[in-house]
């Protein structure tokens, strides 16, 4: 019966689960590494129903490794024809792989994804991510990565959405919406995994895998937000995270992985540990050996291990001894069979080895790679409208990242090729600039300068520098950058400096130097011809930081939804300013928007109901341009303490110049209401001061104004 795809997923579920052996159920939730050298012993655990799944890396740091770690989509249709074709019960694999910002043609890494607050276009990029993945054979991705990042020394900052819940929540369901797609079984489209359960993004000195200190107030409402709005569209899978909280690593945490996780925040698909994180539970002293570690994983709520083997080797043993019961193992199998059935391996299992090769790179997914990285560029910086260059302008272009390929597609990019990459000499190229003069190195001399207008000079971290395992302690431009820099402002012609990096860095010295400072994260295959876009005009840039800048490594952790204190005027520091360099949400556009005529729906609510506050946004400047509008909430007195400002909604507007539009924000609940140490989303009654601005630093540009919430 369960191989009738007539039934209904939970009636094959439960029809196959009843035709189990223990040993076949403990298979199911065993994954193992797809290394090269054990394919055949790997067809061989296939067949004999000893693993449910393949992570498709070959070393527990895969994405801070080189590109074309090359899928080999033969030898896994062969394991997979082992475990459907040999084993007892033909319960295919499922293969999963880290698609965390594209797969071939690579997209913006996900922080600059984030700095586009477009979910429109982050959907459609992750929908082309699904579908040139699928077409390798690939049925589940390990992303996205919602962890809430506010310690850009924290190396993968990179692969999330940045500092602030909404934000981050908007774009985690977007990017779910686009690898799943309203229907899993079909052919492009894989499971997403909403990564790290939970508060990964706090680890304590920004040191990876280090602890992290999470209040249970911050905990429900900063860093569950973007997994809530993840599973509320959905997604199949969570993984695990490997840090600890209050005492219990995330991947032996019951009170983690089931009460908050299924109890408080509904999810029904399937848990998997990160990379050997069940084993490591001996690291952490929490098992004494990995018997015990597989059990106080397993009973936690992880139901399939990621690598480390635990679960095969002990849950028989533990379900025989009674300290684990059938009926959880029955539960955990369930749930990734589920997933199987949805996604519609029993029917396809096997990867068309021909298929990725049409798929891969087609002219629509380099153009939404192109669009994307285009808007997720932010300009810091434009003295004297240095910038659009016109196409008279000679420029000359120089730095360490002028001709780079590989640095820009940054990390967690095995499927990308470096040499498919668009440099940004390579984008004026194509632009058509007068390029008179290039130097790719870090000791350009001055004599070199004098026949140029303008200096474009292209600055920070290769993609080596940021993800995994790769955190950094000072924030500053990697060594001998800042001398270059200094060099080439003494000139005397105007200097643009463009940055790509896989973090917020410390641009404080930088500023000084620079006529003009472009924020280009690490922007993927497209990124030179998008940066060309924006520096030459074709593209007004529009993206704004989803991370604070600041001004000193020693602010951190630094964000702008802070917390008022009892003493709001004191408590900086008496050497440093305490206000960030740029705040969130800011951005620099070629022409200019006024915020005006704010209003709101009703100047009284109930709890229950909603409201609307609009304002009207102007594009007062010459050319058209996109403005991303932020939506900004702070409940004035509660029970808790609240944010002095929250965002709590966004929305892209595109102006002509002179036109006016006005952009209404809807407020229920879920924005107006915090959850609270129940796990009750509660509106309290009171005052609330609602803000529509162009970011998160309120200066007088902002529209705003109160009304009240009434019991
Ligand atoms: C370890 C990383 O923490 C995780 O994000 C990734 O999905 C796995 N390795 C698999 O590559």
């Amino acid at each position: 019966m369960y191989s009738d795809p007539s039934r209904t997923v939970d009636v094959r579920v439960r029809d196959l689960i009843s035709r189990m052996t223990l040993e076949e159920k403990v298979g199911q939730l065993n994954q193992m590494p797809a290394i090269e050298a054990d394919f055949d012993k790997l067809a061989e655990l296939a067949a004999g129903g000893k693993i449910g799944s393949l992570v498709l890396a070959w070393t527990p740091w895969a994405g801070a490794g080189g590109e074309r770690q090359n899928l080999n989509v033969a030898e896994n249709n062969r394991i997979q024809r082992a475990a459907v074709e040999r084993s007892r019960l033909g319960i295919p694999l499922i293969l999963g792989r880290d698609v965390v910002h594209g797969f071939r043609t690579i997209f913006p890494i996900p922080l600059g994804q984030a700095a586009s607050w477009d979910p429109q276009l982050v959907e459609e990029a992750s929908t082309i991510a699904a579908r040139e993945a699928a077409s390798a054979g690939v049925h589940w991705t390990f992303a996205p990565m919602v962890d809430i990042a506010r310690d850009p020394r924290w190396g993968r900052v990179a692969e999330g959405f940045g500092e602030d819940p909404c934000l981050c929540g908007v774009l985690a369901a977007a990017s779910v919406r686009g690898f799943q797609g309203d229907d899993l079984s079909r052919p492009d489209r894989i499971g997403a995994c909403l990564k790290h359960m939970i508060g990964y993004g706090a680890v304590e000195g920004g040191r990876d895998y280090n602890v992290a200190e999470i209040s249970q107030q911050t905990l429900r409402n900063v860093y569950a937000a973007p997994f809530r709005k993840g599973i509320d569209v959905g997604a199949v899978s969570v993984m695990a995270a490997f840090n600890e909280i209050d005492g219990e690593p995330c991947s032996g945490s019951r009170a983690i992985l089931t009460d908050f996780l299924r109890g408080e925040l509904g999810f029904s698909g399937f848990v998997v540990s990160d990379w050997a994180s069940v084993d490591e539970l001996r690291q952490h002293g929490v098992a004494d050996d990995r018997r015990a570690a597989a059990r106080i994983a397993f009973d936690a709520g992880l139901d399939m291990e990621m690598s480390s083997g635990c679960h095969a080797e002990h849950l028989e043993a533990l379900v025989e001894s009674g300290q684990i019961s059938i009926e959880q193992i029955d539960q955990s199998v369930a749930n990734i069979l589920r997933v199987k059935f949805r996604l519609g391996l029993f029917e396809r299992p096997y990867a068309d080895p021909e298929l990725s090769s049409r798929v891969f790179l087609q002219e629509d997914h380099r153009g939404c790679a192109r669009k994307l990285a285009a808007k997720s560029l932010v300009l810091l910086k434009n003295d004297n409208n240095v910038l659009p260059i016109s196409s008279r302008t000679k420029i000359g272009i120089t730095g360490p990242l002028a001709t780079a390929q590989r640095e820009l597609m940054g990390t967690w990019t095995v499927d990308g090729f470096g040499d498919e990459t668009v440099s940004i000499v390579d984008g004026f190229r194509n632009a058509g600039v007068n390029i008179v003069h290039i130097d790719d190195t870090v000791d350009s001399g001055d004599p070199l300068w004098s026949n140029v207008d303008l200096i474009v000079v292209a600055l920070g971290e290769d993609h080596l520098r940021s993800g995994e395992n790769a955190s950094i302690a000072a924030l500053d431009l990697p060594s001998g950058q800042l001398d270059l820099l200094e060099k080439l402002a003494v000139v005397g012609k105007p200097v643009v400096v463009v940055i790509c990096a896989g973090r917020p860095l410390v641009l404080t010295d930088v500023i000084p130097h620079a006529d003009a400072i472009l924020y280009a994260w690490h922007p993927g295959i497209e990124g030179g011809n998008a940066i060309a876009d924006v520096l030459c005009g074709a593209v007004n840039p529009s993206g704004k930081l989803p991370v604070t800048m600041p001004r000193h490594v020693g602010q951190i952790p630094i964000h702008y939804a802070r917390k008022n204190t009892g003493r709001p005027d004191d408590g900086g520091y008496t050497d440093i300013p305490a206000t960030p360099l740029f705040a969130f949400g800011y951005g620099l556009s070629y022409t200019t928007f006024v915020y005006s005529d704010f209003a709101v729906s009703r100047p009284s609510i109930t709890a229950l109901e909603g409201i609307e506050a609009s304002a009207l946004i102007t594009n007062t400047g010459d050319v058209p341009g996109d403005e991303v509008v932020q939506c900004y909430i702070r409940d004035v007195v509660s029970r808790m303490t609240r944010p002095v400002r929250e965002l709590a909604g966004l929305e892209r507007v595109r102006l002509e110049p002179g036109e006016s539009k006005r952009v209404i924000f809807a407020l229920s609940a879920s924005e107006l209401g915090y959850w609270d140490r129940d796990g009750k989303l509660t509106v309290e009654p009171g005052r609330f001061g609602v803000w529509i601005a162009p970011d998160s630093q309120f200066d007088g540009r902002e529209a705003g104004g109160e009304f009240e919430v009434v019991a």
